[in-house]
């Protein structure tokens, strides 16, 4: 399906729960946040509804993310339950990897095709400051259990905020021995984390992709390596908004996510779902629409799914062409789930 800016909609991006085991220093508070009510969220067989509602108006992606996925309740049938969906050619997973080496079989099973871990260094002192809750061993654990269980591609998110001073090139060099996809993220100021209560995101903080691309090159070309450059075999398998490089016979690549310096919203084929129930056109504005309401509307099935389809098509309809210089929405990225 087509917005009124002529991009194609097929990816849903699912927040299955605002809830999370880690507590990262640019996304919550170390106090956490009020966790929404359990009655609040939409159940599983509610967001297999809806999915199934939604593959039927062009939706082909679907990607499950949090807080943390993985701490939800059902995930790996939910996973199953999409899997069976003709329409659907994609599963995809954002996790922080705490749980995948419990989990990454049974979900492979179930028919997930693809895991993006979070990680932001490779020290593992910084680690445990960033997260305030985790460990590296644990994130380098789910790594090693994603490739294990045979996902491919694994990508890896590094959100690169400049005070912490993260050895991009040690990140970058993850790419070379084995088929892992770095890619770096430019940090986005959504939700109250921008302003108060000790995560304050500030324009200082952003370290632009391009930035990025020229420190990564300055220290490779400074160890004899060779420098970064457009992939090309390897280029992995995705419906986001990152570019791609490698280094020359690596096996994997580096990717770019730049949010901030070079909007991608021409090219956004996106929607969101929050856990609570909400569809939500953009990650930068807080406009949303109500799909709890419609699945709980006592209506009978024909009805909520027309009402859900309408629903859809009014969201497309809303999505903005650019994202203005917004500097914090009222929802926090642990609520849209990224
Ligand atoms: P694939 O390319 O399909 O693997 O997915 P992805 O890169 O979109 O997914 P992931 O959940 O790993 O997101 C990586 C980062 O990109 C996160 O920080 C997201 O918040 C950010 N991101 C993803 N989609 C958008 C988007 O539409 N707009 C903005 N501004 N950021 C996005
Ligand atoms: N800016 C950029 N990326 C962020 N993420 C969480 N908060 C931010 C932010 N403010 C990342 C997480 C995860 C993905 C879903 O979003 O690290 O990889
Ligand atoms: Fe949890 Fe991800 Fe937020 Fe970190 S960034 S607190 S792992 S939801």
């Amino acid at each position: 399906m087509k917005d009124g800016h002529g991009r194609t909609i097929d990816y849903l991006r699912i927040s299955l729960t605002d809830r999370c085991n880690y507590r990262c220093i640019y996304c919550m508070p170390e106090e956490g946040v009020q966790s929404m009510c359990h009655t609040d969220i939409l159940r599983i067989e509610e967001i297999a509804h809806v999915v199934r509602v939604f593959s039927n108006l062009g939706i082909k992606s679907v990607r499950l993310t949090g807080g943390e996925p993985l701490v939800r309740k059902g995930v790996v049938d939910l996973v199953r339950d999409i899997n069976d969906m003709p329409g659907i050619k994609n599963i995809s997973l954002t996790t922080n990897g705490v749980l995948l080496p419990r989990m990454a079989d049974q979900l492979r099973q179930a028919g997930l095709s693809r895991v993006n871990i979070s990680l932001d260094t490779l020290d593992a002192e910084q680690f445990h400051a960033i997260t305030r809750r985790g460990y590296l061993q644990e994130a380098l654990d789910g790594i090693d259990a994603a490739l294990a269980a045979g996902f491919d591609p694994v990508k890896i998110n590094a959100v690169a905020v400049r005070q912490l001073h993260q050895d991009y090139l040690a990140f970058a060099k993850l790419s070379i021995d084995r088929p892992l996809h770095v890619r770096f993220i430019e940090y986005m100021p959504v939700g109250e984390s921008s302003g108060a209560n000790g995560c304050g995101w500030g324009p200082d903080d952003v370290i632009s992709c391009e930035e990025l691309f020229e420190i990564i090159n300055r220290q490779a070309r400074a160890e004899g390596l060779p420098e970064l450059v457009p992939a090309s075999k390897h280029q992995p398998l995705g419906w986001g908004p990152a570019r791609y490089f490698e280094f020359s016979g690596a096996k994997g690549t580096v990717g770019f996510i730049s949010p901030m310096s070079r909007h991608f919203c021409g090219e956004c084929n996106r929607m969101r779902l929050t856990a609570d129930g909400k569809l939500r056109p953009c990650l930068f504005s807080d406009r949303e629409y109500d799909i709890r309401g419609i699945l709980r509307s006592g209506k009978p099935e024909e009805q909520i799914d027309r009402d859900l389809a309408d629903a859809f098509r009014t969201a497309i309809g809303a999505k903005p062409d650019d994202h203005d210089d917004i500097t914090g929405t009222e929802r926090r990225m642990s609520q849209i789930g990224g």
